[in-house]
C-alpha cells in the first residue's frame, strides 16, 4: 500500500466527508466565483492540513472527532487555498498543482479577489458557529503568514538573509498554519486540555519547518512537482541551500553569486550556474540535514502519547513530509 493510503486509512471516512463539506463551504451566488472555485476544487492538493487536523484529533481523543473538527479542517484548507491563490500572484507563478494558476487564467485582479473571498468564507465558517477558540488559533496563523511573506520580501530586496532569519520567515509563512492544524485538531475535541493543545501546536510547527525546507529543496530540482522549479532565485528569494552556500565560500564567489541574483536573475543560464554553485557547496545536503533535525524533534513530541493507529499514521505523515515527491 502506498504511504498516503496508509496514512489516510484511519481517517478515511472523515476525509471523505470533509471533501464534501469543503466543497460546500466555497459556494457563492456569483457565477464567476463558482466557476473559479469549481476549477480549484477539481485540482485539489495533497490535503495534508486536514489530514493533520483529523489525525491529531483522533490521536489525542482516542478516536473521536466532532462537527468542530470538520469545520476547523475546512477553515484551514480554505485559508491555505486562499494563500496559494495569493502566493502565485506575489511570486508571479503560472502553474499550481499541475495546472494553470488562477492568476495565469483569470489575471491578478481576479486572483486577489478570489483569495480574499476564500479567506472570508473560512473566517465566517468559524464565526457563524461560535468556534471562537478555534478562530483565535486560526487568526494568529493568518496574521503570521502575512508577516512572514512581507519579511521575505523585505529581505529579498536587500539579499541579506541569515540562517536565523530564514527560519523565522518559514516559521511564519508556513509552519504556523501547520501548527494551527495540530493545535486546532486537539482543541476541537479537548478544549480544556491546554497542555496537549500546546504540545500539538509545537509538533505542527516543527514539522511545518521541515515541510517548507522540503519545498525549498524542490526548487533546486528538475522534477515535475506540479509547479515551477528554479523560480526562487529568479524572484531573488534566498532559501536555506543558498544561504548555506554563501556562508561557505570565498568572498569572490559570494560577490559573484549576489551579483548574479541581483542583476542577472532573469538570465536562465546564469540562474543555472548559481544553482550548480549551491549544489557544489553542499547547500542541498546541509538543508536536508536541517530538515531531518526538525522532523526528529517533531517526532519526539509524540512519544508520550499511547500507541494507536492514529499515532502510527501521524508518524508516517511526519516521514511523508520529508520523503514526498511533490
Ligand atoms: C504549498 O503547500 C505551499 C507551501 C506552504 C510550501 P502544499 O504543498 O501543501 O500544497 P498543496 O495543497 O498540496 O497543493
Ligand atoms: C508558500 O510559499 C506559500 C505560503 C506559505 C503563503 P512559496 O512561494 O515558498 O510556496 P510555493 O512553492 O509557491 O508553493
Ligand atoms: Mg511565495
Ligand atoms: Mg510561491
Amino acid at each position: 500500500m502506498k504511504i498516503v493510503e496508509q496514512i489516510k486509512q484511519p481517517i478515511g471516512t472523515e476525509m471523505e466527508l470533509f471533501e464534501k463539506k469543503f466543497h460546500e463551504s466555497m459556494s457563492s451566488k456569483v457565477a464567476l466565483l463558482n466557476r473559479i472555485t469549481y476549477y480549484i476544487v477539481n485540482r485539489k492538493g495533497k490535503q495534508m492540513r486536514p489530514m493533520f487536523v483529523f489525525l491529531t484529533a483522533k490521536m489525542v481523543s482516542g478516536g473521536e472527532v466532532n462537527e468542530r473538527t470538520y469545520r476547523g479542517a475546512s477553515v484551514i484548507e480554505l485559508i491555505h487555498t486562499a494563500t496559494l491563490v495569493h502566493d502565485d500572484v506575489v511570486d508571479d507563478s503560472n502553474r499550481r498543482r499541475g495546472f494553470f494558476s488562477i492568476n495565469a487564467l483569470w489575471k491578478n485582479k481576479i486572483a486577489v479577489l478570489v483569495g480574499d473571498y476564500l479567506l472570508s468564507k473560512g473566517l465566517l465558517l468559524s464565526i457563524d458557529n461560535n468556534d471562537f477558540d478555534l478562530l483565535k488559533i486560526i487568526s494568529v496563523a493568518v496574521r503570521e503568514m502575512s508577516e512572514g511573506e512581507l519579511l521575505q520580501i523585505e529581505k529579498a530586496r536587500r539579499l541579506d538573509i541569515t540562517e536565523a532569519i530564514y527560519y523565522e520567515i518559514i516559521r511564519q509563512k508556513t509552519a504556523t498554519l501547520i501548527a494551527a492544524c495540530c493545535a486546532l485538531g486537539a482543541c476541537a475535541v479537548k478544549p480544556e486540555d491546554a497542555e496537549v493543545v500546546e504540545r500539538m501546536r509545537k509538533f505542527g510547527e516543527l514539522i511545518g519547518m521541515a515541510f517548507q525546507i522540503k519545498d525549498d529543496l524542490f526548487d533546486y530540482t528538475d522534477e515535475a512537482i506540479g509547479k515551477p522549479t528554479g523560480i526562487d532565485i529568479k524572484e531573488q528569494k534566498m532559501t536555506l541551500p543558498l544561504i548555506y552556500a554563501l556562508n561557505n565560500c570565498t568572498t569572490k564567489e559570494k560577490n559573484w553569486c549576489i551579483n548574479s541574483i541581483k542583476n542577472h536573475n532573469k538570465d536562465k543560464k546564469r540562474v543555472r550556474e548559481v544553482i550548480a554553485f549551491v549544489k557544489e557547496r553542499n547547500g542541498l545536503i546541509y538543508a536536508e540535514q536541517k530538515m531531518v533535525q526538525f522532523q526528529q524533534e517533531a517526532l519526539s513530541l509524540l512519544q508520550n502519547f499511547p500507541d494507536s493507529p492514529y499515532k502510527n499514521a501521524l508518524t508516517l505523515m511526519v516521514n511523508y513530509v520529508i520523503e514526498r515527491k511533490k
